[in-house]
Protein backbone atom coordinates (compact mmCIF):
# COMPACT_ATOMS: atom_id res chain seq x y z
CA UNK A 1 0.00 0.00 0.00
CA UNK A 2 1.38 3.35 -0.96
CA UNK A 3 1.53 6.20 1.48
CA UNK A 4 -0.90 8.04 -0.53
CA UNK A 5 -3.37 5.38 0.16
CA UNK A 6 -2.55 5.07 3.72
CA UNK A 7 -3.43 8.74 4.25
CA UNK A 8 -6.69 8.65 2.60
CA UNK A 9 -7.99 5.58 3.97
CA UNK A 10 -9.89 5.01 7.49
CA UNK A 11 -7.93 3.56 10.27
CA UNK A 12 -11.32 1.80 11.04
CA UNK A 13 -11.75 0.85 7.31
CA UNK A 14 -10.77 -2.96 7.07
CA UNK A 15 -9.19 -2.01 3.99
CA UNK A 16 -6.52 -0.14 6.19
CA UNK A 17 -5.95 -3.31 8.45
CA UNK A 18 -2.49 -4.25 8.04
CA UNK A 19 -2.79 -8.05 6.01
CA UNK A 20 -5.92 -7.26 4.33
CA UNK A 21 -5.48 -6.92 0.36
CA UNK A 22 -6.91 -4.33 -1.27
CA UNK A 23 -7.41 -5.67 -4.72
CA UNK A 24 -8.49 -3.00 -6.32
CA UNK A 25 -5.64 -0.46 -5.65
CA UNK A 26 -3.27 -3.49 -6.11
CA UNK A 27 -4.64 -3.69 -9.39
CA UNK A 28 -4.74 0.33 -10.50
CA UNK A 29 -2.77 2.71 -8.39
CA UNK A 30 -3.76 6.15 -8.33
CA UNK A 31 0.11 7.15 -9.70
CA UNK A 32 -1.07 4.83 -12.77
CA UNK A 33 -4.71 6.24 -13.22
CA UNK A 34 -3.19 9.81 -12.98
CA UNK A 35 -0.19 8.51 -15.91
CA UNK A 36 -3.22 6.98 -18.11
CA UNK A 37 -5.17 9.91 -17.80
CA UNK A 38 -2.64 11.48 -19.23
CA UNK A 39 -2.12 9.82 -21.90
CA UNK A 40 -5.69 9.84 -22.69
CA UNK A 41 -5.29 13.78 -22.56
CA UNK A 42 -2.20 13.76 -25.01
CA UNK A 43 -4.36 11.91 -27.87
CA UNK A 44 -6.72 13.31 -30.59
CA UNK A 45 -9.89 13.88 -30.47
CA UNK A 46 -11.93 11.16 -32.27
CA UNK A 47 -12.49 11.79 -36.18
CA UNK A 48 -16.60 12.97 -36.95
CA UNK A 49 -17.97 12.72 -40.12
CA UNK A 50 -19.20 16.24 -41.60
CA UNK A 51 -17.90 19.68 -43.18
CA UNK A 52 -15.30 21.10 -41.79
CA UNK A 53 -14.51 24.63 -43.19
CA UNK A 54 -11.07 25.51 -44.68
CA UNK A 55 -9.07 27.45 -42.02
CA UNK A 56 -9.22 31.07 -43.01
CA UNK A 57 -5.69 31.73 -42.73
CA UNK A 58 -5.01 29.16 -45.14
CA UNK A 59 -7.31 30.48 -48.03
CA UNK A 60 -5.89 33.80 -47.43
CA UNK A 61 -2.51 31.64 -48.23
CA UNK A 62 -4.22 30.48 -51.45
CA UNK A 63 -5.40 33.84 -52.24
CA UNK A 64 -2.29 35.46 -52.05
CA UNK A 65 -0.23 32.81 -54.04
CA UNK A 66 -2.91 33.11 -56.80
CA UNK A 67 -2.07 36.64 -56.76
CA UNK A 68 1.74 36.32 -57.12
CA UNK A 69 1.28 33.65 -59.83
CA UNK A 70 -1.04 35.77 -61.42
CA UNK A 71 1.41 38.92 -61.75
CA UNK A 72 4.46 36.30 -62.44
CA UNK A 73 2.90 35.17 -65.46
CA UNK A 74 1.43 37.99 -66.44
CA UNK A 75 5.24 39.50 -66.15
CA UNK A 76 7.24 36.69 -67.70
CA UNK A 77 5.10 35.18 -70.47
CA UNK A 78 7.19 36.64 -72.94
CA UNK A 79 4.07 36.98 -75.68
CA UNK A 80 4.51 33.13 -75.99
CA UNK A 81 6.40 34.38 -78.98
CA UNK A 82 8.13 31.12 -80.57
CA UNK A 83 12.05 32.98 -80.08
CA UNK A 84 11.06 32.82 -76.55
CA UNK A 85 10.09 29.65 -75.93
CA UNK A 86 10.71 27.26 -78.98
CA UNK A 87 14.03 26.15 -78.76
CA UNK A 88 14.22 24.95 -82.11
CA UNK A 89 13.26 28.42 -83.27
CA UNK A 90 15.99 30.12 -85.40
CA UNK A 91 15.61 33.81 -86.53
CA UNK A 92 14.32 33.74 -90.50
CA UNK A 93 14.00 29.81 -89.95
CA UNK A 94 11.76 28.55 -92.29
CA UNK A 95 8.50 26.59 -91.72
CA UNK A 96 5.50 28.29 -89.46
CA UNK A 97 7.95 30.49 -88.11
CA UNK A 98 8.61 32.78 -90.68
CA UNK A 99 6.99 35.75 -91.60
CA UNK A 100 3.84 35.76 -93.43
CA UNK A 101 3.49 38.37 -95.99
CA UNK A 102 0.23 40.01 -95.67
CA UNK A 103 -2.11 38.73 -98.62
CA UNK A 104 -4.75 40.51 -99.02
CA UNK A 105 -6.04 38.07 -101.60
CA UNK A 106 -5.94 35.20 -98.62
CA UNK A 107 -7.76 37.55 -96.14
CA UNK A 108 -10.33 38.89 -97.97
CA UNK A 109 -11.39 35.51 -99.37
CA UNK A 110 -11.74 34.75 -95.81
CA UNK A 111 -13.42 37.64 -94.90
CA UNK A 112 -15.95 37.37 -97.81
CA UNK A 113 -16.58 33.87 -96.85
CA UNK A 114 -17.34 34.56 -93.26
CA UNK A 115 -19.22 38.04 -93.94
CA UNK A 116 -20.96 38.70 -97.15
CA UNK A 117 -21.04 35.30 -98.95
CA UNK A 118 -24.25 34.45 -96.58
CA UNK A 119 -26.01 37.26 -98.71
CA UNK A 120 -24.25 37.62 -102.07
CA UNK A 121 -23.25 33.90 -102.20
CA UNK A 122 -20.34 32.36 -102.81
CA UNK A 123 -20.39 32.38 -106.19
CA UNK A 124 -20.86 36.23 -105.91
CA UNK A 125 -23.96 36.21 -107.90
CA UNK A 126 -26.56 37.31 -105.31
CA UNK A 127 -29.96 36.05 -104.71
CA UNK A 128 -32.41 37.44 -107.35
CA UNK A 129 -34.86 39.90 -106.05
CA UNK A 130 -32.69 40.12 -102.58
CA UNK A 131 -29.19 40.53 -102.81
CA UNK A 132 -27.78 42.01 -105.76
CA UNK A 133 -24.84 40.36 -107.70
CA UNK A 134 -21.27 41.62 -107.05
CA UNK A 135 -19.59 39.59 -109.56
CA UNK A 136 -20.12 41.94 -113.01
CA UNK A 137 -21.83 44.30 -110.98
CA UNK A 138 -20.10 48.12 -111.44
CA UNK A 139 -20.28 48.96 -107.95
CA UNK A 140 -17.77 47.06 -107.44
CA UNK A 141 -15.96 46.99 -110.27
CA UNK A 142 -15.74 50.75 -110.87
CA UNK A 143 -15.05 53.79 -108.28
CA UNK A 144 -13.03 52.24 -105.44
CA UNK A 145 -14.29 55.08 -103.35
CA UNK A 146 -17.99 54.06 -103.66
CA UNK A 147 -17.14 50.28 -103.20
CA UNK A 148 -15.21 51.24 -99.89
CA UNK A 149 -17.92 53.84 -98.72
CA UNK A 150 -20.64 50.69 -99.35
CA UNK A 151 -18.42 48.68 -96.97
CA UNK A 152 -17.80 51.21 -94.52
CA UNK A 153 -21.52 52.05 -94.12
CA UNK A 154 -23.99 50.18 -95.33
CA UNK A 155 -26.62 50.71 -98.10
CA UNK A 156 -30.13 50.70 -98.39
CA UNK A 157 -33.25 51.89 -100.04
CA UNK A 158 -33.14 50.85 -103.92
CA UNK A 159 -30.21 50.54 -105.78
CA UNK A 160 -29.80 49.15 -109.42
CA UNK A 161 -27.75 46.80 -110.90
CA UNK A 162 -27.17 45.51 -113.86
CA UNK A 163 -31.02 46.15 -114.90
CA UNK A 164 -32.39 45.12 -111.83
CA UNK A 165 -33.49 46.85 -108.85
CA UNK A 166 -33.33 45.97 -105.27
CA UNK A 167 -34.32 47.35 -102.16
CA UNK A 168 -32.78 45.98 -98.99
CA UNK A 169 -30.64 46.39 -96.12
CA UNK A 170 -26.52 45.89 -96.52
CA UNK A 171 -25.16 46.16 -92.94
CA UNK A 172 -21.88 48.27 -92.61
CA UNK A 173 -18.41 47.13 -91.83
CA UNK A 174 -17.59 50.60 -90.47
CA UNK A 175 -16.87 52.75 -87.23
CA UNK A 176 -20.96 52.12 -87.16
CA UNK A 177 -21.35 48.68 -87.58
CA UNK A 178 -18.24 45.69 -87.59
CA UNK A 179 -15.59 48.56 -87.47
CA UNK A 180 -13.03 46.49 -89.94
CA UNK A 181 -9.96 47.84 -89.93
CA UNK A 182 -8.18 50.20 -93.08
CA UNK A 183 -6.65 46.70 -94.09
CA UNK A 184 -9.48 44.42 -93.71
CA UNK A 185 -11.56 46.64 -95.73
CA UNK A 186 -8.78 47.03 -98.44
CA UNK A 187 -8.34 43.38 -98.50
CA UNK A 188 -12.37 42.56 -98.97
CA UNK A 189 -12.68 45.34 -101.85
CA UNK A 190 -9.81 44.34 -103.46
CA UNK A 191 -10.51 40.41 -103.20
CA UNK A 192 -14.34 41.06 -104.73
CA UNK A 193 -13.05 43.13 -107.42
CA UNK A 194 -10.97 40.21 -108.82
CA UNK A 195 -12.61 37.64 -107.60
CA UNK A 196 -15.18 35.74 -110.96
CA UNK A 197 -15.20 37.47 -113.51
CA UNK A 198 -13.94 40.51 -111.79
CA UNK A 199 -10.31 41.88 -112.91
CA UNK A 200 -10.67 45.49 -111.21
CA UNK A 201 -7.47 47.00 -109.84
CA UNK A 202 -6.31 46.62 -106.17
CA UNK A 203 -7.74 49.13 -103.28
CA UNK A 204 -4.93 50.18 -101.68
CA UNK A 205 -5.36 50.45 -98.06
CA UNK A 206 -4.27 54.29 -98.08
CA UNK A 207 -7.05 54.68 -99.99
CA UNK A 208 -9.77 53.12 -97.55
CA UNK A 209 -7.87 55.78 -95.18
CA UNK A 210 -8.29 58.86 -97.06
CA UNK A 211 -12.47 57.68 -97.58
CA UNK A 212 -12.60 57.01 -94.11
CA UNK A 213 -11.87 60.35 -92.92
CA UNK A 214 -13.52 62.00 -95.86
CA UNK A 215 -16.57 60.48 -94.40
CA UNK A 216 -16.06 60.68 -90.88
CA UNK A 217 -19.30 62.46 -90.28
CA UNK A 218 -21.16 60.51 -92.11
CA UNK A 219 -23.45 58.37 -89.52
CA UNK A 220 -26.30 55.86 -90.95
CA UNK A 221 -26.25 53.43 -94.15
CA UNK A 222 -26.26 55.26 -97.52
CA UNK A 223 -28.74 55.66 -100.44
CA UNK A 224 -27.48 54.82 -103.66
CA UNK A 225 -28.26 58.22 -104.83
CA UNK A 226 -26.13 59.71 -102.35
CA UNK A 227 -23.20 57.62 -103.62
CA UNK A 228 -24.35 58.05 -107.01
CA UNK A 229 -24.32 61.92 -106.67
CA UNK A 230 -20.52 61.85 -105.27
CA UNK A 231 -19.02 59.16 -107.78
CA UNK A 232 -21.45 58.91 -110.78
CA UNK A 233 -21.63 55.86 -112.82
CA UNK A 234 -18.64 55.56 -115.23
C1 LIG B 1 -27.19 40.84 -94.58
C2 LIG B 1 -26.94 40.63 -95.95
C3 LIG B 1 -25.72 41.28 -96.57
C4 LIG B 1 -24.42 41.12 -96.20
C5 LIG B 1 -23.88 40.28 -95.06
C6 LIG B 1 -23.63 41.89 -97.12
N1 LIG B 1 -24.45 42.52 -98.00
FE1 LIG B 1 -23.86 43.69 -99.53
N2 LIG B 1 -25.77 44.12 -99.93
C7 LIG B 1 -26.88 43.56 -99.32
C8 LIG B 1 -28.08 44.17 -99.82
C9 LIG B 1 -29.49 43.83 -99.39
C10 LIG B 1 -27.69 45.10 -100.77
C11 LIG B 1 -28.59 46.05 -101.53
C12 LIG B 1 -28.87 47.24 -100.60
C13 LIG B 1 -29.97 48.13 -101.11
O1 LIG B 1 -30.97 47.60 -101.57
O2 LIG B 1 -29.81 49.36 -100.98
C14 LIG B 1 -26.23 45.03 -100.83
C15 LIG B 1 -25.43 45.78 -101.69
C16 LIG B 1 -24.09 45.63 -101.86
C17 LIG B 1 -23.29 46.29 -102.87
C18 LIG B 1 -23.81 47.26 -103.96
C19 LIG B 1 -24.67 46.53 -104.94
C20 LIG B 1 -23.92 45.48 -105.71
O3 LIG B 1 -24.42 44.34 -105.74
O4 LIG B 1 -22.85 45.74 -106.26
C21 LIG B 1 -22.00 45.88 -102.69
C22 LIG B 1 -20.81 46.29 -103.53
C23 LIG B 1 -21.99 44.98 -101.56
N3 LIG B 1 -23.27 44.84 -101.09
C24 LIG B 1 -20.86 44.37 -101.06
C25 LIG B 1 -20.86 43.59 -99.91
C26 LIG B 1 -19.65 43.09 -99.27
C27 LIG B 1 -18.26 43.26 -99.82
C28 LIG B 1 -20.05 42.43 -98.16
C29 LIG B 1 -19.18 41.77 -97.10
C30 LIG B 1 -18.20 42.61 -96.49
C31 LIG B 1 -21.50 42.51 -98.09
N4 LIG B 1 -21.94 43.23 -99.15
C32 LIG B 1 -22.25 41.96 -97.08
C33 LIG B 1 -26.85 42.59 -98.35
C34 LIG B 1 -25.72 42.17 -97.69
Amino acid sequence: MSDLEKSLSHPDDPASKPGHVQHEAAAYGDEEIVHVHKQLERENGEPEEGFTPVPMVLMVCFGLLFFWAGMYFNKYNGDFRPDVFNPDWTPGGGGEQAEVAFDPIKRGDRLFRNNCAACHQADGKGVPGAFPPLDGSPWVVGAPERFVKIVMRGLQGPVEVNGNTYNGNMPSYGENGLDWSDQDIAAITTYVRQSWSNEAPAVAEELVAEVRSSIADKSGAWSSQELLDMHPME
